[in-house]
């Protein structure tokens, strides 16, 4: 029997990955699981957020389910830190990406597939005066660990950066700038990470029968390291000559993804531009309350919803938001673990909810969020689990 990580952290986290875990034992999933601590209770409690005892798990488990956490500017955590524990240096760090760079989870995969009747889905004009509603089934390959979240950043740089910087001509523009009107942020990239993030994303395009895998980058201005994306890119392409490498353009490709979505299969960028390119493709398909994803390392690999804790809903009872990007993520573990039938029903089950439309939470029904959208006729959390339960 596999043995689950779940981590539901905080706010909303908190209601949405025990209704993943309801739907995966009703659909047959044997799995233990085991409690992680993860979240904001235990920066204030302890002055970390991501405690060692559950990294340790982790490293023991292999798996991780993660619901969201609550995040807050560095001085806000400070105030919010327990008493006993103000000024001993503590500093709040956001664990979930702790956990990417402990465990090195540098790939992260963000599909965005449209569900039939969705009320959501992108809908275009034809040229008759008509509507279409293309099916979207992109699949983004974010790197998760270097390029502008790298975190290598300054304001004001230490004078042995600015040196190091000025060595090269091309600090010339900037020379007039004193240091502390000066803020560097970089985007380094690495060609053992790179090459991982092309070798998963063509393989992942093998497997699910993708025609192609684009690179989106910016190559013309970011000529190094869009550079080495696109040429790595190139090399990688050429062991799989059955799928077509497209090359767009991070700012052309926000374009294209309202003109002709459905055209993009696999598609892989750089930390930001795949954070830019998978919100965009995930308002195509309904959202925070569908988008779902996995961050994947050598050894370990941990599943999560993209949106967030949620904190203006995470008292309301009954609860109102979506489980279904929790339980899309749940089925991205599965799939990863090799548990593809159980996945595949599941999947099955709430695209038959989807379609059906009789029981859909507030955003599937374009209302406001809050107290009130019960009355309006919108579903609670668990009344959506039992609805795709039922249709297991
Ligand atoms: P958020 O994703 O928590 O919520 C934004 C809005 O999206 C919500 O107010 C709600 O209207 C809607 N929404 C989110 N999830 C939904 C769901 N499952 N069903 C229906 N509607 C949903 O982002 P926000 O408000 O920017 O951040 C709240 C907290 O979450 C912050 O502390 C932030 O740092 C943290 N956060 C954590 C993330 C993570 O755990 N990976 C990711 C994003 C934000
Ligand atoms: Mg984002």
């Amino acid at each position: 029997m596999r043995t689950i990580v779940s981590m539901p952290g905080d706010g909303i986290g908190k209601i949405v990955l025990p209704e993943a875990i309801r739907l995966l034992d009703a659909a047959g999933f044997k799995a233990e699981y085991v409690h992680g601590d993860i979240g904001w209770e235990f920066w204030k409690k302890e002055g970390n957020a991501l405690p060692q005892r559950t990294i340790d798990l982790l490293e023991k488990h292999k798996i991780g389910l993660f619901g969201a956490i609550t995040s807050k500017p560095k001085d806000d955590a400070a105030k919010e830190l327990a008493p006993e524990l103000q000024g001993k240096g503590f500093v709040y760090f956001s664990p979930i990406i702790g956990l990417r760079q402990h465990f090195d989870l540098d790939i992260c995969i963000r599909p965005c597939q449209s569900f039939k009747g969705n009320p959501l889905n992108f809908i275009r004009k034809t040229a008759n005066g008509g509507f279409e509603e293309p099916i979207v089934n992109t699949v983004i390959f974010r790197q998760n660990t270097e390029g502008l979240y790298g975190g290598v950043e300054w304001t004001n740089p230490p004078a042995q950066v600015r040196q190091a910087f000025e060595t090269h001509p091309k600090m010339k523009n900037f020379a007039h700038v004193p240091s502390e009107e000066l803020a560097i942020s970089t985007r380094i990239v690495s060609k053992k990470a790179t090459e991982r993030i092309f070798r998963a994303a063509f393989e992942y395009a093998k497997t699910y029968g993708y025609k192609s895998v684009t690179v989106c980058e910016k190559p013309n201005v970011l000529r190094e390291t869009s550079g080495m994306y696109l040429k790595i890119a190139k090399q990688i392409a050429k062991e799989y000559p059955e799928i077509a490498l497209w090359d767009t353009n991070i700012d052309a490709q926000m374009m294209w993804l309202t003109k002709n979505p459905e055209d993009y299969g696999v598609i892989v960028a750089e930390n930001m531009f795949g954070d830019i390119i998978s919100d965009g493709f995930s308002g195509l398909i309904g959202g925070l309350g569908f988008a779902c994803s996995a961050n994947i390392g050598k050894d370990v690999a941990v599943f999560e919803p993209t949106h967030g804790s949620a904190p203006k809903y995470e008292n309301l009872n009954p609860s109102i938001v979506n489980p279904i990007a929790m339980f899309l993520s749940a089925c991205m573990m599965l799939d990863h673990i090799g548990e593809k039938e159980i996945s595949t029903k599941i999947k099955n089950a709430i695209a038959k909810v989807v379609e059906e439309g009789k029981v859909r939470t507030y955003d599937m029904m374009k209302l406001r969020g809050g107290e009130n959208v019960i009355n309006q006729g919108a579903a609670t959390t668990q009344q959506i689990t039992d609805a795709v339960i039922a249709n297991l």
